[in-house]
């Protein structure tokens, strides 16, 4: 909810623009941080939900890692002044250079998503007479319920080192003198709401734990990923429940002494505390359908139109007595899929009248494109 505060001085700002609250961002990472501690879990923030400077100084103020996902990320995570010791580095397509830079960080560990990864990065640290921590990325074939394009723990997905291939993974381990395995990791998608699909996990994590173990391998650090999702439809219900999240892995996955567990979470830290502000510019009225068409388009915010995701829309200029139409709410790109909504229930809108897409700290101005030479989306924060 905004404060007619809040309205008032949006109305002086320029459109669009992300506005981050950045005491609700604290009261969420306080959250997360008091619940990860009941159990002495270790939290790395997934930086590519959100790399807004502001944004990662609080996250880098609550202690929590970094989890990375290119060289970008890891130099940027290292700039802001996180401690090295606690950054991570994934993703399937690691350029020999991102490598390189890691290592000449020392970063804690590169989570490896194929065999032929290890070999290369075993090379690469060998050359510069170092030992480069590493943790396998498994594909555990848990199907995680979410929507298909941002499911990444199947079998036909491109992440991680599949079942049938982990011998070859093992004896690579074993012949690679530059590598130190510390630990097996595992993400199976993005926006998981069931939270029974964290179980399923569990049950492969302790499978593929006791597998290595079998083959004398000592495992330091079990890696879940992350992937809790947030509640598009009740922005108002703000921050994530941490605790019931954490249970699961406390109740369900088996932990050895020394082992550590650590989670890579992204839009359930960042998720509610922004929204994407934008100005009605026209209003279009058809015979069948109405168009609201906002000075905000799939360049600022992607994500309907990349994933057909829902953000709840609403009329902050106008108030809850005010009549409601139904509206297709349009940005201004020249692509059909420019579209954050369709059949929206909102209050009469006029041109000039200001709009709140919510929950957009997640996967939103990180996403932004200058596709039809857009200017770069502004920002305001909380005062
Ligand atoms: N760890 C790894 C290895 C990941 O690939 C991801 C997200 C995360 C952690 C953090 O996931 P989170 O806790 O944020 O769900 N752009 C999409 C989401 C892509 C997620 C990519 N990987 C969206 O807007 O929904």
């Amino acid at each position: 909810m905004f404060s007619n505060q809040d309205i008032t001085r949006f109305a002086n700002l320029e459109t669009p623009f992300y506005y981050y609250d950045l005491a609700l961002l604290q009261n969420t990472l306080a959250a997360c941080a008091s619940a990860a501690k009941v159990y002495n879990f270790h939290v790395h923030y997934a930086m590519k939900a959100n790399f807004n400077d502001q944004v990662l100084q609080k996250i880098k103020s609550t202690g929590f890692g970094a989890d990375c996902v290119s060289g970008g990320e890891v130099k940027k995570a290292i700039e802001v002044g996180f401690d090295n010791s606690k950054v991570v580095f994934a993703g399937v397509g690691k350029a020999d250079k991102e490598i390189n830079d890691a290592l000449d960080n020392d970063i804690f560990c590169f989570n490896v998503e194929s065999i032929q990864e290890l070999v290369v990065i075993d090379e690469l640290a060998a050359k510069k007479g170092k030992k480069a921590k590493v943790a396998i990325r498994i594909n555990p074939n848990v199907d995680a319920h979410t929507h298909h394009n941002i499911t990444t723990g199947l079998d036909e997905n491109k992440f991680g080192i599949n079942s049938w291939d982990l011998s070859d993974c093992a004896e690579t381990l074993k012949k690679c003198a530059a590598l130190e395995f510390i630990g097996i990791h595992f993400h199976i998608g993005s926006q998981i709401t069931n939270l029974d699909v964290y179980k399923n996990l569990c049950v492969r994590v302790n499978e593929f734990a006791t597998w290595f173990e079998e083959r004398g391998f000592m495992i330091k650090v079990l890696n879940v990923g992350g992937g809790l999702g947030i509640d598009y439809h009740h922005p108002e219900q703000q921050i994530p429940d941490f605790p019931a999240y954490f249970a699961i892995f406390n109740e369900f996955l088996v932990v050895r002494t020394n082992q550590e567990v650590h989670f890579e979470l992204g839009r359930a830290l960042v998720g509610q505390c922004s929204s994407l502000i934008s100005k009605v510019l026209y209003v279009k009225n058809g015979k069948k359908k109405n168009f609201i068409i906002l000075d905000a388009g799939m360049t600022e915010l992607m994500r309907p139109a990349l994933y057909q995701a829902y953000h709840k829309i609403e009329n902050i200029s106008k108030g809850e007595l005010a009549q409601v139409v139904n509206y297709d709410v349009v940005g201004p790109i020249c692509e059909s899929t420019d579209c954050f909504g369709k059949e929206v229930e909102l209050a009469e809108t006029e041109r000039g009248d200001l709009i709140a897409i919510r929950s957009t700290g997640a996967y939103g101005e990180v996403m932004a494109s200058r596709y039809n030479l857009r200017d770069t989306v502004n920002v305001a924060y909380n005062l």
